[in-house]
Formats: C-alpha cells, sequence, structure tokens
C-alpha cells in the first residue's frame, strides 16, 4: 500500500492502554465506564448472549447526568458557542443549559411522556436540540431524531415505526438563506396518526404557522415548570435513542443504542481521538441528524466538559469562506468534518483558507467516506499547515462511535494518507474473505468486528429477527460491516467503500432497495435499478435506471416528475444525479439485477472493466445484456 508516511503526533505515548486492552477486553472496558457518573455500580461487565451484547447490567446511569450535573462546578463554562446561518449568534453556559434542560424535562413530564416513551425530534442546527435530546436522556424517554431534511413521508414512517408520543419541531430553519418550512412538513406527516399527543413547535424562523390541537409553541410549553428535574437512574441497557438509517432492505432500520456502553465507547474515543483539553474549542460539523452528530456533537463533547461550535447552515453559505471564518472567529482548536466537504473546499481554492488566521487549530478530522489521499494532504497541507494530525475515523451509526481512528489523545503513531490507521484498543477487527478466513496483508476483503464492543446497537428497533439476519448471518459469530477494506502489513486499515447495496452520497447512506421502492411507487414506472458512480465532491452520486409502465412516453417531464417524487417521499438527499431509462434491466437468470453492469455503463467503462462475473452470470450473458442496454438508453 502507500508508503508515503508522515510522523506527525502530539507525543503522547501512553502503550499500557493498548496492552491493558490486548489483555482482556472486558476488564478494560469496564476500567474505561469508570470514568462515567454511575448511580449504582455493575454486577457483570459483559452478558454476551450472540449476537446480543449488554453491557454493565445491573449499573445505572443516566447520561443527562454525564452531560451535564457532573459540570456544575463551573456553570459558566460555555457548552456551545452557536452561530445561526443568518449570522446570529448565542453562547450557551453548562450552567444555562443544565437550567434549559431542567425544565424542559418536567414539561415533558407533565406532557404525559414517561421512561421508555419514544419521542421524535425534527429540528434545525439550533441548541434547543441539545436541549431536547438531553431531556429525552433525563427521563429515560427514547429520542428519535430525523434529520431536517427528509420528506414528510420519511418523518411518518419512523412516527409510525417508533410509535412516537410527542413530535419536536420548529416553524422553520434556515438552509442557503431560504426558510425549510419544518412545521408544514411535520403537520403533512402527522396527517390522522392520532396517537401523537403534542406536537411542540420550537419559533426559529417566525414564518406563518397553523397550530392544531395538540401543538404547542415550546416557550409555552415550558413556561412555569420548575428548572429543577433529577435525572433518572437507568439501567445501563435502557435505550437512550433510536436513530434511523438506510439499509438493504426497502425500508430504514432503526438503530437502537443503549446507555451505558454507548457513553463509556462515545466518550473513551472522544478523548482517545481528541486529546481533549479545557482550553480546547471542538468544532464538528456533522448534523445531529446524523450518528456523527449525536456521538459527536451532542453527546462526545457534553460528557467530557468540552466548549463546541454549533453552526446552524450551509458550510458555504453566505460566502465559500464561511468555514474558515469560523474557525477564525471562534479560534477553533479541533476541526471534524468530511471528505465531502474538504473537497468541496479544495475546488474553492487555497485562497480561500489561506486568507484566514487558522493557527488556532492543532487537530484535524474527518468521517463517513474515505478519504483520498490527495485530499488528505491538502487538509494536512492547506487547513493544518503540516502541523496537525490528521484523524480518519471509520465507524458506523451501527458501531455507536469510532472504530478504526489514529488516536493522537493516547499516542503518537505515524500516519497515511488515506488510512484510518488501527482499531481503537478494546475492539477486534479483521478483514476476511467470502468465506470468513482472514486474509493475509493487502488483499481486499470484508471487515468484520469478532467481538463485541460497548458502543454496539442493541438490536434493530421492533426486529431482533432482522438484526441477527443483516449483521450477524453472513458471517456467523463476527459482526458483518457491510465495508470492503485491506489491511496492510504495518497492521493499519485502508477502508474501501461498500460492499453491499448501500451508497454513500456526499456521506449520506442511502439504500438502494429504499430508493428503488420509492421510485416504482411513482405511478408511470414500473421497475427501477439504482448504483452509486464515482464524484469529484459528493465521492458517489446515483445513477437511476428506469422502466417505464407501458404506453408511457419517456419526456424530460417525466424525468422531472420522477425527481419531483424522490425528494418528496424520500428527501432531497436521495436525488439522482442522472436517470436513464431503458424498456428492460439486465438480469441474471435467477433474477437479480447485474449492478456491476448498470455502474460500468453509468460510468463510461468497457465491459472488460466489470471484471468478475456478476452474481453467477455467464460473460456471453453480461456482454449481451450490456450491448443491449447501451442500445436502449434514453
Ligand atoms: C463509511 C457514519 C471510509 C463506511 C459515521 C461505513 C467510512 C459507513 C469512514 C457508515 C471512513 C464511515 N473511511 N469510510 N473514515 N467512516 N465510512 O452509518 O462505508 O452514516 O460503513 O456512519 O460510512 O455510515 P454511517
Amino acid at each position: 500500500m502507500n508508503s508515503e508516511i508522515f510522523d506527525i503526533g502530539l507525543g503522547n505515548n501512553d502503550t499500557a492502554t493498548r496492552e491493558d486492552a490486548g489483555r482482556d477486553y472486558v476488564a478494560f472496558w469496564e476500567k474505561q465506564a469508570r470514568s462515567l457518573a454511575w448511580f449504582e455500580g455493575w454486577s457483570e461487565v459483559l452478558s454476551w448472549k450472540p449476537p446480543f451484547a449488554r453491557w454493565f447490567v445491573g449499573g445505572r446511569i443516566n447520561a443527562s447526568y454525564n452531560a451535564l450535573d457532573v459540570h456544575q462546578k463551573d456553570p459558566e463554562r460555555a457548552a456551545i458557542l452557536w452561530e445561526g446561518e443568518n449570522g446570529q449568534r448565542r453562547k450557551i453556559t453548562y450552567g444555562q443549559l443544565f437550567c434549559d434542560v431542567q425544565k424542559f424535562s418536567n414539561a415533558l413530564k407533565s406532557s404525559g411522556v414517561k421512561k421508555g416513551d419514544r419521542v421524535t425530534i425534527y429540528l434545525p442546527m439550533v441548541p434547543e436540540l441539545i436541549v431536547a435530546i438531553l431531556s429525552c436522556a433525563r427521563i429515560g424517554a427514547i429520542h428519535t431524531v430525523i434529520f431536517s431534511g427528509f420528506s414528510a413521508s420519511s418523518i411518518r414512517d419512523r412516527v409510525v415505526d417508533s410509535n412516537s408520543k410527542v413530535v419536536i419541531t420548529a416553524d422553520g430553519g434556515y438552509r442557503r438563506g431560504s426558510i425549510v418550512k419544518l412545521k408544514e412538513t411535520v403537520d403533512a406527516a402527522l396527517e390522522g396518526l392520532d396517537f401523537v399527543q403534542n406536537v411542540i413547535v420550537l419559533r426559529r424562523t417566525g414564518n406563518e404557522i397553523t397550530l392544531g390541537k395538540r401543538d404547542v409553541l415550546w416557550d409555552d410549553f415550558v413556561k412555569n415548570h420548575p428548572a429543577s428535574c433529577d435525572a433518572e437512574p437507568l439501567p445501563s441497557e435502557h435505550p437512550l435513542y433510536i436513530l434511523y438509517t438506510s439499509g438493504t432492505t426497502g425500508k430504514p432500520k432503526g438503530v437502537l443504542h443503549d446507555t451505558g456502553g454507548y457513553l463509556t465507547h462515545i466518550g473513551s474515543t472522544f478523548r482517545w481521538a481528541f486529546d481533549i483539553k479545557d482550553s480546547d474549542v471542538y468544532f464538528c460539523t456533522a448534523d445531529i441528524g446524523w450518528v456523527t452528530g449525536h456521538s459527536y456533537v451532542a453527546y462526545g463533547p457534553l460528557i467530557c466538559g468540552a466548549t463546541m461550535v454549533l453552526y446552524e447552515g450551509a458550510p458555504d453559505y453566505p460566502s465559500q469562506s464561511r468555514m474558515w471564518d469560523i474557525l477564525q472567529r471562534y479560534k477553533v482548536t479541533i476541526f471534524y468534518t468530511t471528505p465531502t466537504a474538504l473537497r468541496m473546499f479544495m475546488k474553492f481554492g487555497d485562497s480561500i483558507p489561506n486568507s484566514f488566521d487558522l493557527s488556532s487549530i492543532r487537530l484535524l478530522g474527518t468521517v463517513g467516506e474515505p478519504i483520498n489521499p490527495e485530499v488528505w494532504r491538502w487538509y494536512y497541507t492547506v487547513i493544518g499547515k503540516g502541523r496537525c494530525p490528521i484523524i480518519d475515523t471509520w465507524w458506523q451509526t451501527e458501531t455507536g462511535g469510532m472504530m478504526i481512528s489514529p488516536l493522537p489523545g493516547l499516542e503518537t503513531i505515524p500516519l497515511k494518507p488515506g488510512s484510518a490507521a488501527l482499531p481503537i484498543p478494546g475492539v477486534d477487527i479483521a478483514v476476511v474473505s467470502e468465506d470468513g478466513t482472514e486474509l493475509p496483508p493487502d488483499t481486499k476483503g470484508y471487515l468484520v468486528i469478532r467481538k463485541p464492543w460497548p458502543g454496539m446497537l442493541l438490536t434493530l428497533w421492533g426486529d431482533d429477527e432482522k438484526y441477527k439476519s443483516v449483521y450477524w448471518s453472513k458471517y456467523p459469530g463476527y459482526y458483518y460491516t457491510g465495508d470492503y477494506a485491506i489491511k496492510d502489513k504495518d497492521g493499519y486499515f485502508w477502508l474501501l467503500g461498500r460492499a453491499d447495496d448501500i451508497l454513500k452520497v456526499a456521506g449520506h447512506r442511502i439504500g438502494t432497495a429504499e430508493l428503488e421502492s420509492s421510485i416504482v411507487s411513482h405511478h408511470s414506472i414500473s421497475e427501477s435499478a439504482v448504483c452509486g458512480v464515482p464524484d469529484d465532491v459528493k465521492g458517489e452520486v446515483i445513477i437511476a435506471f428506469l422502466v417505464p409502465k407501458d404506453g408511457v412516453a419517456v419526456t424530460d417531464g417525466l424525468r422531472k416528475e420522477v425527481i419531483e417524487h424522490i425528494r418528496h417521499d424520500i428527501g432531497p438527499i436521495a436525488t439522482p444525479h442522472q436517470i436513464y431509462f431503458v424498456s428492460k434491466l439486465p438480469k441474471t437468470r435467477s433474477g437479480k439485477i447485474m449492478r456491476r453492469l448498470l455502474k460500468a455503463i453509468a460510468s463510461n467503462e468497457k465491459i472488460g472493466d466489470v471484471s468478475t462475473l456478476e452474481d453467477g452470470a455467464a460473460v456471453n450473458e453480461v456482454q449481451s445484456a450490456f450491448d443491449e442496454l447501451k442500445k436502449q438508453i434514453k
């Protein structure tokens, strides 16, 4: 693999932690758990009844207590430095956040929300989103945050699946200067769903909204509630949240995380990866609607008592220098973003970041997709000025927290551009062949996790069988990540993208099955197949092959209609980059769509590039399907 090595670190050299983890991973995680505040200790560190793990059984803990109560020695310390897209600014201290959360917790309780009830949150990136999350956690309600770019029907599916009693939203949110009418979307989503008892509406943009019988304005909801509400001592395995994510099957899956194991994982990795100090100003650009925002915006920084910047809007609005302006103004020391954002910044040109003082930065992170070595080098040189380690963190919604990453807070190791380096201590990750045997170094295979880890999902909400089949059936005893990877001779991991039917567009997960089923719900389309092709900025973009119903004319109007339909059904993130109409999809004799062939066609490759045979189809079969498809494309 790449022999280029950057010997950069912070000089930390804690070899004992890795040695500890190597000796006994269960005892190791037990030691890490002690850095949290527990109401009661556990009787069993790990109950492992494959594939179900329960961590710190018998222990009692509360996430909100660990994020707030423990930091009240210094209530004036800044927790959140918030910047709205419209330039508005707010500083929220740990004391203020503590007070707001307790009030909101009391209000939730008095509206009838009980331990274990689900609460859906559909808010822009405002501090109240964090207040809502921590209030649910405080009383033991399970939050389910939906990214504010999702459509009404996506919200509806999630509210129904989670059976949420309460929905929290805002009148609107700012995006690129315009107002996204969130309340209106929620109204459409909840039509006829009588089990939703209350919709709490934050005033953010001041746009006109209609308030129905069950709707309450945020300020009225919290008014007159006392600012004191003790955190509920919850069992360690009590679910903290459901986060819906795209999978290989039609409907999004509700990934369910516990409390004690998850917090142990998040707290440890946040400290190890970011070497967090009291003097740091941490800025993660992820939206809280995705897992990065849950783990490393909402929970990680707060349980570690960090000061963070929270930004509401688009990274290039109103100008291409917005990010660097924020970094300079708040003197950000740790910056955590995505390869897609970096590729975009890189395209804008070096002169933009070069005209800002970025000397406060000491650590740079990335997450969500493979980072190309040239983008890594750009990040390292232009943004970090060759001084800052790049923390390329590999993980998933399901893993809860980072699994493979350089950890400068723990140790100084050489970095290789494009590699996420080593697994974190206490996890067992390997690259295996199709039949599950570990592959020799430098060989591409499937990434698996061979032992339970504390941030591991509990199950899929309401569907243990699907949990078993999605993650544990390909390699019995191993968790299947769905990623391709290579482990090199030095033990460094190179993540090579998804091996399953999940696309990563601008770092967002989109299931091909979900998208295809949305497309065929359009009245003019009978069949569809989607695939991803490489893109300079977004990493991957969506190409859709559609078979119109008999008698339907293929026009630009139809193309537009289908796109509108997808945006309406799922949300703008699932919009295809290109749509091809065909009269027949290429399939194997067993009826499976030849996806790699579609990919080859969409990327303008020759059939010879489709090197391995698709799902057992014969070469001549693939060849004729290829020729036929090329002829048909409109
Ligand atoms: C991909 C995001 C390469 C991977 C935290 C994984 C990455 C999926 C990296 C999970 C990385 C995440 N390098 N690929 N550093 N981080 N991925 O659930 O394919 O949105 O399986 O979680 O993102 O996406 P998810």
